[in-house]
């Protein structure tokens, strides 16, 4: 293979891109949650219990869950789920594998996501929330359009202590921000 055909396409596999999530993601979705930092997104423990997650979150509706997808391989997952038609409103959430943080990526899908949803899903509002101590996920939310609108304070009480939350949504009317998107298969 020609050198820079070859490199092209590593450019192109090194870039993650989003797809539905399928039964054959279990196993990575198993390693994913183990880890002390994905202990508010649930528990699974077992591989029974990341196949019923991955069946729960594959069925379209309610929701659209989305695999980040790199080389094949589930890393992250980002979620517009609890979806109200009657008001055009649905809640925002993702996760990264501990292996693949702080390159951008989530960023990346989550402003994907959130175009997707408010213009092909024609939702007009999408929320989010995140623990006043996890300012990556912040960070993530203000790359994907977010806009904080305020603090529920001391809502969590997380190993005794009392956590604030801070609430963002984006707007279909909002200005869409200039972080790159990934692509999206769907
Ligand atoms: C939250 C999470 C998804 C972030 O993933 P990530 O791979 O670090 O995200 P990105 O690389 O896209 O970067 C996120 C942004 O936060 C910033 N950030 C990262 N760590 C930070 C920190 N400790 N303080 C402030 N900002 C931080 C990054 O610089 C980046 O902002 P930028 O684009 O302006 O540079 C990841 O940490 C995770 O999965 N955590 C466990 C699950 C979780 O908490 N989910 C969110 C629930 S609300």
């Amino acid at each position: 293979m020609p050198e820079a055909r070859s490199r092209g396409l590593r450019a192109v596999s090194d870039l993650p891109r989003l797809r539905v999530i399928e039964e054959r993601d279990a196993p990575a979705v198993l390693d994913a949650f183990d880890d002390d930092d994905m202990r508010r997104q649930g528990t699974i423990r077992t591989l029974e219990e990341a196949e019923n997650w991955v069946s729960f979150m594959g069925g379209r509706g309610e929701r659209l869950a989305l695999a980040i997808d790199l080389g094949g391989h589930m890393v992250g997952a980002v979620v517009v789920s609890s979806i109200d038609q009657e008001n055009e409103t649905g809640w925002f959430w993702y996760w990264m594998h501990r292996d693949h943080r702080g390159k951008g990526w989530m960023s990346r899908a989550a402003v994907t996501l959130a175009d997707h949803a408010l213009t092909e899903m024609f939702l007009h509002r999408l929320e989010l929330g995140h623990r006043a101590n996890n300012p990556a996920s912040g960070g993530v939310a203000r790359a994907a359009g977010f806009i904080q609108e305020g603090i529920e304070r001391e809502k969590f009480l997380v190993n005794g202590v009392r956590i604030d939350v801070h609430t963002y949504a984006r707007l279909a009317t909002d200005p869409w921000p200039e972080t790159p998107r990934l692509p999206l298969d769907l």
